[in-house]
């Protein structure tokens, strides 16, 4: 296949970028420990992409919690949640850039490449901002905009599109399930960072952002 066609390049953030992932996970185990829902690895792993109303009505769910809440009650405790992981954001510098991460985006300027960002997080723009990066994405899709969240492919279709590019000219890259299989939805070619297990369905796989260059894209496509 080759990069021949590739013009763009589509990121998700939390766990992609930055180890934001693990805050988001941290603030909402706060929350499930909150509302009784037991905390485990399969729940951490199934919330990762997940917008926040979904994520919060996944927790309630895994309770058998959901009758118990009004719709009131559960945008506080949204904001709850946005509260908490806000306060561990605001301790975030460029330092919590993952590895290799900067070095990839600078290489894909130097080749020209265009850039945008896809991500769920509605704190994606102050994220970027702590990490001192948002020079580097041309376009950022607004999740606020979307009719659908990760698995529909629509964030990764408004990705390309913002870019002026079709989905066969972009390469998405994502640490979660939902976020590859809306990337394949698209008919993107998907990167998957993490356990090539449960990214399974990902084109490529690396177990770490250090390995994301593109020479070792291009050598596994
Ligand atoms: C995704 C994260 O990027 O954004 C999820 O993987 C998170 O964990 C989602 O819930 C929404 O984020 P936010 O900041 O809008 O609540
Ligand atoms: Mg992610």
């Amino acid at each position: 296949m080759g990069l021949e066609k590739i013009k763009g390049f589509i990121f998700d953030l939390d766990g992609v970028i930055s180890n934001t992932s693990v805050l988001h996970s941290k603030a909402w185990k706060q929350i499930a420990e909150k509302v009784g829902t037991p905390w485990d690895d399969k729940l951490a792993e199934d919330l990762k992409g997940v917008d926040r109303m979904d994520s919060l009505n996944l927790i309630l769910n895994r309770g058998n919690l959901q009758g118990k809440y009004s719709e009131e009650d559960k945008l506080a405790l949204a904001q709850e949640k946005n509260d908490n992981y806000l306060n561990l954001v605001d301790q975030m510098s460029p330092n919590d850039i993952l590895p290799g991460v900067k070095d990839f985006l600078d290489s894909l300027k130097d080749n020209g490449y265009l850039i945008s960002l896809a991500s769920a997080s509605k704190n994606a723009p102050t994220v970027l901002e702590k990490l001192k990066l948002s020079d580097y994405f041309e376009k950022v899709v607004n999740p606020a905009e979307l009719s659908k969240g990760k698995p529909d492919p629509e964030i990764y279709v408004k990705g390309a599109e913002i870019l002026g590019l079709t989905p066969e000219e972009c390469i998405g890259i994502e640490d979660a399930e939902v976020g590859i299989a809306a990337i394949n939805g698209a008919g993107e070619i998907s990167v998957g960072i993490g356990d090539a297990e449960i990214l399974k369905d990902a084109n490529i796989v690396f177990s770490n952002t250090k390995y994301l260059t593109l020479d070792h894209i291009e050598k596994a496509l």
